[in-house]
C-alpha cells in the first residue's frame, strides 16, 4: 500500500474526570481504569489512521509517575507514530488537572499496539505514517526498535532479526570482542 497518512490525522483528545466509582482506597484513580481510557483514545486514532477495525495486540512502556485524584480532570492524546504492515503503534500521553487549584501535570505515557483488521477478524494492510513536525520524526524513528523489542519479548521475533536493538546495545562489537 503506497497511501501515506500524516500523523496529526491520527490525533485524538478524550477528556474525562475522575468519579468516586473510578478510584482505590487512597482515593486515586485505579490504574485499570486509566488504562481503559488509553485503550479507547488509542483505538480511535488507530482507526482514524486505518479506517479500520483494530485490535489491542500489545500495551507496553507504561510508567505511572503520579497519582490521579478524586476530581480531577484527566486529558488524554493519542496519536499514531508508525505503521508497519497491518501494525500501528499509537504513543498516548495523560494530564491531570486540578482545576480550583489551576495544576496540570502530566501524569502518564505509553506505546499501545493496535492490528487493523478485516470482517474475518485477519489482519489487513493500511497506510503508512508521515511525520512532520521534529517530535513525530523522533517518534517515528524510535518505533521500530520498540517494535523488535515487543515481538522479540513477545517471542515474535529472533533476537538475531532484532537489528535495530543490536545497534542500540552494540551487541555485534560485544560479540566480537568475544
Ligand atoms: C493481534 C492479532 C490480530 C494478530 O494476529 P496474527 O494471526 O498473530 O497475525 P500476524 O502474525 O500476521 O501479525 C499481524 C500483526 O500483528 C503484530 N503483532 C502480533 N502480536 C503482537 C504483539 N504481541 N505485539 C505487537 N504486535 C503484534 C505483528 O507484528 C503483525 O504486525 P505487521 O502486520 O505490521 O507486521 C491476533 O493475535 C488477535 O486477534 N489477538 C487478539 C486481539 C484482541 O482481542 N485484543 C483485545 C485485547 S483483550
Amino acid at each position: 500500500m503506497t497511501r501515506k497518512k500524516t500523523a496529526q490525522q491520527s490525533v485524538v483528545v478524550m477528556t474525562e474526570m475522575v468519579l468516586p466509582n473510578d478510584t482505590n482506597t487512597l482515593h486515586n484513580l485505579m490504574g485499570g481504569k486509566l488504562m481503559h481510557w488509553m485503550d479507547i483514545v488509542a483505538a480511535i486514532a488507530a482507526q482514524k489512521h486505518s479506517n479500520r477495525i483494530v485490535v489491542t495486540a500489545s500495551a507496553d512502556s507504561i510508567s505511572f509517575k503520579h497519582p490521579i485524584g478524586l476530581g480531577n480532570v484527566v486529558t488524554l492524546k493519542a496519536q499514531v507514530t508508525r505503521a508497519f504492515n497491518s501494525s500501528m503503534e499509537v504513543f498516548i500521553e495523560v494530564w491531570a488537572e486540578d482545576i480550583p487549584a489551576n495544576k496540570k501535570i502530566q501524569t502518564h505515557r505509553a506505546f499501545f499496539t493496535f492490528v487493523a483488521v478485516d470482517q474475518n477478524g485477519r489482519p489487513i494492510e493500511v497506510p503508512e505514517v508521515l511525520p512532520e513536525t521534529p517530535e513525530e520524526v523522533e517518534l517515528y524513528e524510535g518505533a521500530l526498535r520498540r517494535r523488535q523489542l515487543r515481538l522479540v519479548l513477545a517471542k515474535r521475533m529472533d533476537p538475531k532479526d532484532a537489528v535495530e536493538l543490536k545497534s542500540i546495545f552494540n551487541l555485534e562489537e560485544k560479540n566480537d570482542k568475544k
